[in-house]
């Protein structure tokens, strides 16, 4: 079978893998061959197009104030559960959300439907544990949130933990384990149909879902026998309820078959500085998560925001190779966003508005990123984004042939030179913008 993949593997554009570190045979859920239909195709296509998207983490754990992991470090879950309660996010606005979200330039949202606390940020028929049913709120913020995104054209992509630290149905895995529960005893037939009508309910209830974000996987990578989540069956019933629904998967390996993107968590495709990636890049579209500060969901001490220009230039070079940045805003527990976080969607904003057009729907370069920065392209336009030029002399190292090359915001000629290195653009001096833009003409 591996070989067979293998050979069909370049015949098949989105299902297959550019490296060649395929996973053992007897790992399950791998060994089939998916093709994407149409509708994939085309959602594909738009999300590699859109570049930018918010994540949202936000559940009961944003009222601790200690992020999203915060039942994993100590308490019980029954304790814990009691913050449903007293969860009324009084100042949640959706409509307040998606207009800010939109006026970053960001194109989708992802929302935490139910993280790994358990708790569902949904009206679900499945449990008790949700936004309705358990808190006094009694308000359904994902319709809320659906409507809104829908009503301004923001594609709405839905995370879902596989893992769950409260039901006593998962069966569990490497986390989770103060949570009170009986560590011996699962039902794993239960759960996985608990998790299959929860999906149902979210891609029947909430009109279209671009993406389905699976998170949680690898809470069982350590096993010692392997997991087997049956993922084949339930990407395929995700692809037959909407089948313009794409699925994805942060298990930090390669994609598996029936994925439709591949993801990164805190790094940009084939870099590894968190320590979660390193695996090889797939052909499918790609999309790299990165915080807006350290955590996910709110945490009260953490206040460090990276600064307006490090968020540009990390979607600029998250573009120069061909990546999508799902950059996350963890809402405060009263269910407004943070007022940094604000501040970041407005400049940001500012920026795509006048540089928008370097970004969305371009590829990546024809070389990697440089020391200088990177590149994006559209057809046969390029535009060369130097970010942290040591020089007013910029190499590009690619055989490029160039007709013409203006600097994109007030269209002054840049002079250049062909070299057997490549192309050496020479700038009157040294830029010291956010990113400064020049746009090449290619014959
Ligand atoms: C990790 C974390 C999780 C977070 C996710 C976002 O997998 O477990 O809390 O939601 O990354 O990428």
């Amino acid at each position: 079978m591996k070989h067979l993949l293998k050979f069909i593997a370049p015949l098949c554009l989105s299902a297959v893998f550019a490296g060649d570190s395929m996973a053992a045979e007897t790992e399950p859920d791998r060994d089939y061959i998916y093709v994407p239909s149409e509708e994939v195709r085309q959602s594909q296509k738009e999300f590699a197009s859109d570049r930018f998207g918010i994540f949202i983490h936000w559940g009961i754990y944003s009222m601790f104030g200690q992020g999203e992991w915060y039942l994993n470090y100590g308490p019980d879950a029954r304790e814990y559960a009691k913050a449903a309660r007293g969860f009324y996010p009084a100042d949640f606005n959706a409509a307040e959300w998606v207009d800010a979200i939109k006026d970053s330039g960001a194109r989708y949202v992802t929302f935490t439907s139910r993280h790994h606390d358990g708790f569902s940020m949904f009206d679900t028929a499945q449990s008790d544990y949700d936004i309705v049913d358990a808190t006094p709120f009694n308000r359904d913020v994902l319709k809320e949130l659906a409507d809104e995104c829908h009503k301004k054209d923001i594609s709405l992509h839905l995370y879902y933990s596989h893992l769950d630290w409260t039901r006593p149905d998962y069966p569990q895995g490497r986390t989770g384990h103060t949570t009170g529960r009986d560590s011996t005893v699962n039902d794993w037939n239960s759960y996985y149909k608990f998790m299959n009508a929860q999906l149902t309910e979210l891609l029947t209830n909430y009109g279209p879902v671009r993406a389905i974000w699976f998170d949680g996987w690898w809470d069982h990578d350590e096993d010692k026998v392997p997991f087997d989540w049956q993922l084949r069956d339930q990407y395929a019933m995700i692809h037959s309820l909407q089948p313009s629904c794409m699925v994805a998967n942060n298990h930090h390996q390669t994609p598996y078959p029936g994925e439709d993107i591949q993801i990164f968590e805190r790094d940009l495709p084939g870099e590894n500085t968190a320590g979660l990636s390193g695996q090889d890049v797939s052909r499918l579209p790609l999309e790299t998560c990165n915080t807006m500060n350290g955590m996910w969901g709110y945490k009260v001490v953490d206040t460090n925001y990276k600064d307006t220009p490090t968020l540009i230039r990390y979607l600029v070079k998250a573009a120069g190779m061909g990546a999508n940045l799902l950059l996350n805003i963890g809402p405060q527990p009263n269910g407004e966003l943070p007022a940094t976080a604000l501040q970041r969607l407005r400049d940001i904003g500012k920026w795509m508005r006048i540089y928008g057009e370097t970004i969305y729907g371009t590829e990546a370069g024809p070389f990697p990123p440089q020391p200088w920065g990177s590149a994006t392209q559209k057809d046969k336009t390029l535009y060369v984004h130097v970010t942290s030029a040591p020089s007013s002399d910029i190499l590009l190292p690619a055989d490029l042939k160039v007709k013409s090359a203006v600097a994109f915001v007030d269209r002054t000629p840049v002079r250049f030179s062909k070299s057997k290195e490549g192309v050496a653009l020479h700038l009157d001096k040294v830029p010291d913008d956010v990113d400064y833009v020049i746009e090449l003409k290619l014959k």
